[in-house]
């Protein structure tokens, strides 16, 4: 743990303190309560993915995200979701990061289970802004330990009978040119069949070099949406919010997570998603 705070960490603290702590106590602990027995959906959904290399065409991919563990997400809860993960018995695990809400604390246990589900094609975690408030090496190096693949701008092949998958991510990026940067930074000349980024708005710039499929999460998709209107929520600061989004054949799919940063969630589940990946023709 650090032993001088940032002012992000600060400033989250006090959100904390003020939509969590504070409105908790006001009802007596009924709040947390409520949110810790709400239950976490399963979503099944399939990607028509014109760019997808047809050699992995069909594959599943257990796509997770915005756990923020802490007081919002007990460790129980999170280990809950892995038992939910393994009965999909996915071929590939994302996580897209914001596993902590605030604090570092050890998510061994969480990391060992997910691995232990041995998705044959990868387990592989990006970092999200949250995960930087506190430790981000000490997070990083318990994922690596749990043999859990960090993507920090960095991209993996993966092959199966011969045949090439390129997995890349990208590090927490606020704004689009920032994504822009650490993008240029991490796709080489031969590209990336997958992206992994807690901000969906690396997809201006990943649509632009024709990446088929970019995951993310961090919008927890507003937590509060119109019915029947998922994107309709208060994420207003991101024009992709929730669901599937296109931009030419690059898709991208953004998870609304696991977890929360305030304790309400309306018309807006927390969810794990379970992609199927269809190399689907151009136009
Ligand atoms: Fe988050």
């Amino acid at each position: 743990m650090s032993s001088k705070r940032s002012s992000r960490y600060r400033r989250a603290k006090l959100r904390h303190l003020l939509f969590t702590v504070g409105p908790n106590r006001l009802t007596g602990g009924r709040l947390l309560d409520r949110h810790h027995a709400a239950g976490i959906v399963t979503r099944r959904i399939e990607i028509e993915c014109p760019l997808w290399p047809r050699a992995f065409d069909g594959i599943r991919i257990a796509h997770i995200s915005d756990f923020h563990i802490g007081d919002l997400l007990p460790m129980e809860k999170a280990m809950a979701v892995v038992e939910q993960l393994a009965n999909e018995r996915p071929d590939m695990i994302c996580n897209t990061g914001d596993v902590i809400d605030l604090d570092c604390i050890d998510v061994g246990p969480l990391f060992r289970a997910l691995q232990a589900i041995e998705p044959p094609l990868g387990n592989y975690l990006v970092l999200g802004n949250h995960d930087e408030l506190d430790d981000p090496d000490r997070l990083r190096n318990i994922a690596t330990a749990s043999g859990i693949t960090v993507l920090d701008d960095s991209t993996i092949r993966v092959v199966r009978n011969g045949d090439e998958l390129t997995v890349g991510g990208i590090e927490w990026a606020r704004t689009p040119q920032a994504c822009r940067s650490r993008l240029d930074r991490t796709v080489g000349p031969d590209g990336v069949d997958l992206l992994l980024s807690h901000n969906p708005k690396a997809f201006d710039h990943a649509g632009e070099l024709g990446i088929p499929l970019v995951l993310s999460g961090h919008t927890h998709g507003g937590q509060i949406a119109r019915k029947d209107r998922p994107d309709a929520n208060l994420a207003i600061a991101h024009r992709r919010s929730a669901g599937l989004y296109e931009h030419g054949d690059s898709r991208l799919f953004v998870t609304v997570g696991v977890g929360a940063w305030f304790p309400i969630r309306m018309n807006c589940p927390a969810e794990v998603a379970i992609l199927t990946i269809r190399s689907a023709p151009a136009g």
